[in-house]
């Protein structure tokens, strides 16, 4: 059969408020057009992110009631830790309210004025917390990696020559490496078996420990079985423990691929910086044994973690996301290709060349998705990264707008309007106005600027 079916049913719904253009139309202006301060009820299907926004299953609720809300030793944790170990044999298993705070506690062990940490594309609050220690953050993606035409199957994969020339740089002081799997700022592109290993054996060959942001593993190790010779028949599960046997620890956002709705941790097999790290987790997050959740949200983790590598689940959300990508490369929707684990990215710079990257095209595209038909997407372009940190503003290197798909929550129907509606801004593309900025903070001014449209 050719039909993708969900492999699931549903039992429990929430209501779509229906809106019509002009409501959304007034609403996106008193917003400053902009996105963030929409409120979620006044969007149709909300493609903002797949963080912390995936439909639990019911064996997740189920557990949830199993939570045990003891301050120390909680059999909760036990399920937990058994649940991460099981897929990621590391020594320390240490739970924090998320993955941002994963990143904090050990680059706040790590880092410092005098490191650099390289990694293939640092996701934004990554590379805020090495900034935030002092440290520099290097991307080191290959060349691929920054052209969305290009028809690579690992675009997310680390550029091992120039990570050698850093490792074997005196000047420099690598206390870490990263990989991002799957690459979510340059994508949602893989890294692939092959490209792991050649990281960690010249981090091995250096001294330097590997860590992996492994918020997307399993789309990761699914799209490895997919597209790396070698690993057909191999189980996600396998891959999964390959990947991690490659690393000497991991930080997780557990509201990605642990289908949770809040949560991460981070693991490692250093006894001294583990002992560094529940330190600081007691400080700021909570006891090593519930770190910032509750019982019950460790609860969800474990079972979640079971789910993800459930290979109906992963073959059914890589044809979604396919299938919207494909769908959209059929009509000349400029996006990113191949089309990575969780999202589909337009190519706004592409779609609308009648505007300069500082008259923001992706917002342009993302306002008109939404006044259109009520998606919500996020810009991620010079709106977001176009600040410099002397006050200039610089083109950013792409201008995208993502269309994260929130894990077994929209069906394919939501999909076919979807695209119904990205044809339909298509058609009007240039029409599309240009924006300027009327109002923008310090810092991430992507999550507050106002704007007003040009002309
Ligand atoms: N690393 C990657 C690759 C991420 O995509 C994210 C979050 C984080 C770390 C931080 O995890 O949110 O649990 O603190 N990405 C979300 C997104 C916000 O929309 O892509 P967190």
């Amino acid at each position: 059969m050719e039909t993708i079916i969900e492999p699931f049913r549903i039992k429990s719904v929430e209501p779509i408020r229906m809106t019509t253009r002009a409501e959304r139309e007034a609403l996106i202006e008193e917003a400053g057009f902009n996105l963030f301060h929409v409120h979620a009820e006044d969007v149709l299907i909300d493609l903002l992110t797949d963080s912390g926004t995936s439909a639990m299953s019911a064996a997740q609720w189920g557990a949830m009631m199993q939570g045990d809300e003891s301050y120390a030793g909680s059999p909760s944790y036990d399920r937990f830790e058994a649940a991460v170990r099981d897929l990621m044999p590391f020594e320390h298993i240490i739970p924090t309210h998320q993955g941002r705070a994963a990143e904090r506690i050990l680059m706040g062990i790590v880092a410092g004025p005098e490191a650099t940490i390289p990694s293939n594309t640092h996701f934004d609050t990554t590379r805020a917390n090495v900034e935030a220690t002092g440290a520099e953050a290097v991307d080191l993606v290959i060349e691929e990696g920054l052209d969305p035409s290009a028809e690579h199957p690992f675009k997310g994969n680390l550029d091992a020559e120039r990570l050698e020339a850093l490792l074997s740089d005196p000047e420099v002081h690598v206390p870490l490496v990263m990989v991002t799997v799957t690459n979510n700022s340059g994508g949602g592109q893989p890294v692939s078996l092959a490209n792991l290993r050649a990281v960690a054996d010249r981090c091995r060959a250096h001294g330097v420990p590997l860590f992996l942001d492994a918020c997307r593993f399993a789309e990761n190790a699914y799209l490895i079985k997919q597209r790396e010779d070698g690993y057909a028949d191999r189980s996600v599960r396998a891959i999964v423990r390959e990947m991690f046997s490659l690393a000497d620890g991991m930080t997780m956002s557990a509201k990605k691929d642990a289908l949770a709705n809040i949560g991460g941790w981070l693991a490692l097999n250093n006894d001294d910086w583990a002992q560094e790290a529940r330190n600081q987790l007691i400080l700021t997050e909570g006891f090593p044994t519930y770190g910032g959740l509750a019982g019950r949200d460790l609860e969800a983790i474990a079972v979640g973690l079971t789910e993800i590598v459930d290979e109906d689940y992963l073959a059914y959300r890589m044809a979604s996301t396919r299938y919207l990508g494909q769908a959209l490369t059929e009509v000349g929707v400029p996006i990113v290709r191949p089309v990575g684990g969780h999202a589909v990215y337009l190519d706004a710079r592409r779609m609308l060349p009648h505007l300069p990257p500082l008259q923001y095209p992706g917002q342009s595209l993302a306002v008109s998705l939404y006044t259109t038909g009520g998606i919500r997407g996020c810009e991620i372009g010079s709106v977001m990264f176009g600040r410099q940190p002397d006050g200039s503003e610089q083109p950013a290197e792409m201008d995208l707008v993502r269309l994260a798909i929130p894990r077994r929550v929209y069906t394919q129907s939501h999909i076919d309007y979807v695209i119904e509606v990205i044809e339909d801004v298509y058609a009007r593309r240039d029409a599309l106005p240009g924006y300027e900025i009327i109002e923008e903070p310090d810092q991430l001014r992507h999550f507050t600027a106002r704007f007003h449209p040009l002309g």
